[in-house]
């Protein structure tokens, strides 16, 4: 079986939105629905992609431009960027909207919390960020959330800012004449809005300040929240190419009903948006009667025009139907035709495409 991986410069894929609009009406009115090349303006996405989640964040702290550089030295086609605001308004690289689990916050600005004992990222401004070290993420309790990873407290490591990343990933770009994309994430915008930020906005205006504006542009745009994207889209009039993630309800990532995303109508609303889907493995892998099977959420996705990238591939948290990280690559790329994934050990992966 032949895996194609290759870089960004070969993908694209955006479904124009009228088109798609025509392409759901015919489907509505005859009950045909043509495949959606018919309907594309562009090519499709379709060469198999390793997105480097949070960095190579297996072996070095989260969303350090370190984790970025490892990344990227280890042939991912992406590099993962989510992103939250300092108090001053500026893009800032982090998973968390709470500094507590991933830097040493609470020694250098002990009395900053909440009354919920967080130490929101939002409270503070990019030059008091920039005093925090970075850690390995760790528990409530301060031992390591991996044990086998990094040890939290080592070495010195810094937030780096959006575009502190956009310039190191470009500018590695330049030296190594590879064209590796960002895959950017717009984290819990409905919070930043109650706090009266506006993250999509300053987001936008840092990925069009270094050249990313268009669906040609090697750059995908992801969030929880299918109201941010639509507004993205349709009040921000971005043409970047979107992906909507899906979570579970129980997590409160945004106010929206997920499980109705994996239907065909769910997807075919998503496909008006999006150039794909960001679910999770379980979305996809399934074990019934003792076999695993996969779920019709990729061919549905595909029949729709949209690539299909699952977060997240971990040699050391693997879903418990798996031996290996190899079986679970397998299953996703082969069984289940997934178009990418987000792991932590972008080597794993990327050494596993190039062996197909
Ligand atoms: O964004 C996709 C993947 O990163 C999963 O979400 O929570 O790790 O940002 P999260
Ligand atoms: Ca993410």
């Amino acid at each position: 079986m032949l895996i194609r991986h290759s870089i960004i410069s070969n993908i694209t894929s955006r479904l124009s939105t009228s088109l798609l609009y025509l392409g759901l009406g015919i489907w509505a009115i005859t009950g045909i629905l043509l495949p959606v090349s018919l309907f594309a303006d562009e090519p499709m996405l379709n060469d198999k992609i390793i997105i480097a989640h949070r960095g190579a964040s297996g072996y070095l702290p989260e969303h350090t431009l370190a984790a970025k550089v490892l990344a990227y030295g280890m042939g991912v086609d992406f590099i993962e960027q989510d992103v939250v605001l300092s108090r001053d308004k500026i893009p800032v690289v982090l998973h968390d909207l709470e500094l507590n689990a991933t830097t040493n916050v609470k020694q250098v600005f002990p009395n900053r919390a909440r009354k919920d004992g967080k130490f929101y990222v939002i409270d503070f401004d990019l030059s008091e960020l920039k005093q925090l070290n970075v850690t390995a993420r760790i528990r409530k309790n301060g031992n390591p959330r991996y044990s086998g990873r990094f040890p939290p407290g080592r070495s010195e490591f810094k937030i780096a800012t959006l575009s502190e990343e956009i310039e190191l990933i470009q500018g590695m770009n330049k030296s190594t004449g590879k064209n590796i994309g960002l895959y950017t994430e717009i984290k819990s915008p409905a919070w930043h809005h109650e706090q009266g930020y506006d993250l999509s906005t300053a987001v936008l205006q840092t990925l069009s300040d270094y050249g990313y504006t268009n669906a040609s542009d090697n750059v995908l745009l992801q969030c929880f929240d299918p109201a941010e994207l639509l507004r993205v889209k349709n009040e921000l009039n971005s043409n970047l190419r979107l992906v909507q993630l899906i979570g579970e309800n129980a997590w409160n990532e945004a106010d929206t009903d997920y499980n109705k995303m994996h239907s065909k109508a769910g997807l075919q609303k998503i496909a008006i948006y999006a150039s794909g889907i960001g679910p999770s493995i379980d979305h996809i892998l399934k074990v019934r009667n003792g076999e695993i099977q996969s779920t019709t959420l990729v061919k549905d996705a595909h029949d729709l025009g949209m690539v299909v990238h699952p977060y997240t591939l971990r040699k050391d948290k693997l879903p418990s139907y798996v031996n290996s990280f190899e079986e679970l690559m397998e299953l996703l790329f082969v069984k289940a035709g997934v178009d990418g994934v987000f792991t932590d050990f972008p080597d794993l992966a990327v050494q596993f495409l190039k062996s197909k």
